[in-house]
């Protein structure tokens, strides 16, 4: 693992120091935030899970090397959209601190709240350069590492982390001190280890234990699939706020259904969804893009209801933007009557991501 310099003296000491404005997470406008997930979170989905009333959003991982090389890719990857009634962070990784010093302007340029660092990753490429998980094998040097950061950067900065690399190696407790010393906001924690990567159950256990053990706002995540996990989870541990990851592609309306201003039983259009997506999408990216994003929501959107496999294969044939949605609106007024698919957590949806 590289080992850039560790803590730079000279800088103001803006660790265990009170946000100027009061903690961050008091400005989060409910308790159930959008988990952040590559590929997904960009700046179009991000808006329409505000819309859809998400408490917090955070962007898929972007590469702080990608955006210090100034990678065209990299700098789309950053864009925010506004929303002064919004919190909305943008996650980075890397494994050298000067990186993320270097870049943070760039973040805040772009009108982001927070920098959030992905120390979760289980991916072998990541991790084989010492980014995402890799960094909560060693807390000592996790600690000076972001200390450095916290103290050259002027954003808020929160991480999202797992509990572990292995069973052997369940050092999250170490690295949530490590964040607490360092001056970080908060800290998300998907409740598995780097090995297990999306195997067995998040061990919200574990995350209780963590919560009683620090007074730095903790956040639950992992396998809320439905409003009561989402309670449960707040009140079995006592995290401050939970993430909704993968339950959230197939039921976008359970942020609302959380803070109680949908009732479950509302059977929401599906098709007004994809309509609106379409409109954030389409100034954005060229066509192949938006086709693959819209695709991907209507799939997502049809899971669990008859004939949702055949569906999934008629999405990935219309070549235009149009004839998708077309195609999707008959699909959707079809089961429009029919009840909202519940799903179970056990069951394997997504098995496999940056964090
Ligand atoms: C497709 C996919 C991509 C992901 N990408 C990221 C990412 O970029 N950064 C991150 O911190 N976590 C990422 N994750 C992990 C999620 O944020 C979350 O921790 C995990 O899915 C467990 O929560 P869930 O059961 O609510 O989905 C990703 C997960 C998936 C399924």
């Amino acid at each position: 693992m590289n080992r850039n310099a560790l803590v730079d003296e000279k800088k103001p000491d803006r660790t265990n120091a009170p946000a100027k404005n009061g903690r961050l997470i008091d400005r989060a406008r409910n308790a159930y935030w959008m988990a952040p997930m590559s590929g997904i979170t960009d700046v179009c989905y991000r808006q329409l899970m505000d819309e859809m009333g998400a408490g917090v959003l955070v962007s898929e991982l972007v590469s702080a090397k990608g955006l210090v090389f100034n990678s065209e890719k990299t700098r789309r990857m950053i864009k925010i959209h506004k929303n002064p009634g919004t919190l909305v962070g943008l996650q980075l990784f890397g494994d050298y601190a000067d990186d993320f010093i270097k870049v943070a302007h760039l973040v805040q340029e772009q009108g982001a709240d927070f920098l959030d660092i992905n120390l979760g990753c289980p991916v072998k490429k990541v991790v084989q350069k010492g980014c995402g998980s890799a960094l909560m094998r060693d807390p000592a040097y996790l600690e000076s590492f972001l200390t450095k950061i916290r103290r050259n950067i002027d954003l808020p900065l929160t991480v999202k982390m797992r509990t572990g690399w292995n069973e052997q190696e369940l050092t999250i407790h170490e690295c949530v001190a490590a964040a607490q010393n360092a001056g970080c906001e908060w800290v998300a924690i998907h409740g598995r280890t780097r090995v297990q990567g999306y195997q067995g159950l998040a061990d919200w256990d574990l995350m209780a234990e963590v919560k009683q053990r620090t007074t730095l706002p903790i956040i639950g995540n992992g396998d809320i699939r439905d409003p009561d996990r989402a309670q449960s989870l707040l009140k079995e541990t006592g995290v401050d706020a939970v993430m909704i990851g993968r339950g959230a592609l197939r039921n976008p309306w359970i942020f609302k259904q959380c803070t109680g201003e949908l009732r479950e039983t509302l059977n929401p259009t599906r098709r007004a969804l994809l309509r609106r997506f379409h409109e954030l999408l389409n100034p954005r990216y060229d066509t192949r893009r938006t086709l693959l994003y819209l695709r991907k929501l209507a799939v997502w959107l049809a899971f669990g209801y008859p004939g949702a496999a055949a569906f999934r294969g008629a999405m990935f044939q219309p070549p235009t933007t149009r004839e998708v949605l077309e195609r999707a609106e008959e699909y959707f007024t079809g089961v429009d009557d029919l009840p909202v698919p519940r799903f179970d957590e056990s069951e394997a949806f997504m098995m496999g991501g940056h964090g």
